[in-house]
């Protein structure tokens, strides 16, 4: 009999390599590849595969049923499942320790169970009194959810068997659950899949949506979400500072819409509380009149967020300067830099440059070029941007000044928070259509970067 193939695969990312070694080739974490042992039954079974029955295929065209929805009825979580979840699927949470996955979670099946649908959560990680205090402080205590603490697959694969009509399961986390008939320790890599797999097949089979909760860890002690990324129909993010009251909800794999969206939450006393207007929010501690900041007319999926870019210099004449980027991308900035020393003529290789995204958000837009640039400007100059003014446009390696994408809904949301203009790219002839601008903004528009410098 040919002897079981021994593999490793790493906890953090999943890529599984035939030898071990100390850093993943394919993600780089440290000491995460561990030996990947086959569940039993699953050795190769080539010799006794059935005949088959052969697949029909079909034409393009034709019916096609839009997936049934549904709503959480919460807004922000509801928005970036693509407008609630679908019966039958798998979502997965994934976040760090604390950042309050099973807070969010927990407000989600008491507002699913009081809109009167079957709502499970389970948690393999807080017993039922520990969970019952949560919900009495997040004032949960009358919904409707059944509540059970448990870790063995088996149990909760037989609890699932014995229902009916279960809108939503939760299962927190995927990393306590146990299989007793897989030899290692819960939340190693052949553990996390063969749960996520039974319990998926169980949503699939039944007709609920699975909600599994995955920690991320950087240790790599415990399987990290993304070995179970492409078992599951959705991946969200939960992400945010610790240090910051915001959490955002952040679509990274969506089969049944788009991943873009992302939804604001506010961690109070009682709960994660939603925000309807996130920009309010961001702009919320700026102080006008201080050099080194500008506000960026941002696109967060289908939805315009304002916020402030914060850029500081201090003067290091001896070694190498400091690069220092929270919120942005580090090699942007360095493109940037670098244009506005070679197009424009601001030299900035001797200073120590510190930027960040206030209030926690991370922003991946080239559009927030223009806002970099004005804020970076500002710091250089010691002249603060004009706070009625929001910011946005790519910048190009000539330091031309590029379209972006929603111009106008970037607009109309400045409007909305009370700014009075806007700094853009200009329009090209015969390019994109006239931007029409919202009543009580006046645009100021630019060619190239050194028209703003100026
Ligand atoms: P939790 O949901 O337990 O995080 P996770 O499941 O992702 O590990 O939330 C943990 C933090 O949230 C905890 O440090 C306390 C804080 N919190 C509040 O600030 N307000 C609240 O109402 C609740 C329930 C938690
Ligand atoms: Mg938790």
């Amino acid at each position: 009999m040919a002897r079981a193939a021994l593999r490793f695969v790493c906890s953090s990312c999943g890529a599984a390599v035939p030898k071990w070694t100390g850093r993943c080739e394919a993600c780089g974490e440290w000491n995460t590849l561990e030996p990947e042992t086959p569940a039993p039954g699953v050795t190769s079974r080539r010799a006794g595969r059935s005949a088959g029955r052969g697949v029909d295929f079909v034409g393009l065209a034709g019916e096609t049923p839009l997936p049934e929805r549904v709503p959480l009825g919460i807004a922000e979580f509801d928005r970036v499942l693509g407008g609630g979840m679908v019966p039958a699927s798998a979502i997965l949470v994934g976040g760090d320790p604390g950042i309050g996955k099973s807070t969010l979670l927990l407000q989600a099946a008491a507002r699913l169970a009081g809109a009167g649908k079957r709502v499970l959560y389970i948690s393999g990680e807080e017993s039922v009194a520990q969970i019952r205090l949560r919900a009495e402080r997040l004032g949960l205590r009358g919904a409707p959810v059944n509540l059970a603490s448990a870790t063995v697959l088996a149990d909760i694969l037989a609890a699932l068997d014995a229902e009916r009509d279960v809108a939503m399961v939760v299962i927190d986390s995927i990393q306590t659950i146990w299989d007793e008939t897989v030899e290692s320790a819960p939340g190693t890599v052949t553990q996390v899949r063969a749960n996520a797999f039974a319990l998926i097949r169980a949503a699939k089979t039944q007709g609920f949506a699975l909600m599994l909760v995955g920690h991320v860890t950087k240790e790599g002690a415990l399987a990290g979400p993304r070995v179970m990324e492409h078992m599951v129909d959705v991946v969200l993010h939960f992400e945010g500072d610790r240090g910051h009251q915001f959490r955002i909800l952040r679509g990274a794999k969506n089969r049944f819409g788009a991943t873009d969206e992302i939804g604001v939450f506010e961690m109070t006393g009682r709960g994660l509380a939603e925000v309807a207007n996130p920009s309010a929010l961001f702009l919320a501690e700026r102080h006008g009149n201080v050099a080194g900041s500008a506000v960026f007319a941002g696109l967060e999926g289908s939805r315009p967020v304002l916020m402030e870019v914060q850029a500081l210099l201090a003067a290091n004449p001896g070694g190498s300067a400091r690069r220092s980027v929270i919120g942005w991308d580090q090699g942007r900035l360095s493109m940037l830099l670098a244009v506005l020393d070679a197009r424009c003529g601001v030299k900035l290789s001797a200073q120590d440059v510190y930027l960040n995204i206030a209030g926690g958000l991370r922003v991946s837009e080239p559009a927030a070029d223009l806002a970099v640039a004005a804020a970076l400007v500002s710091a250089a100059t010691g002249v603060p941007t004009d706070p009625e003014t929001v910011f946005f446009g790519e910048i190009g390696l000539s330091g031309e000044l590029r379209q972006v994408a929603q111009a106008e809904l970037r607009l109309k949301e400045a409007a909305k928070l009370g700014f009075a203009r806007a700094a853009l790219p200009r329009r090209v002839a015969g390019g994109t259509r006239r931007i029409a601008a919202p009543d009580g903004i006046a645009l100021a528009e630019y060619g190239h970067l050194s028209d703003l410098v100026a």
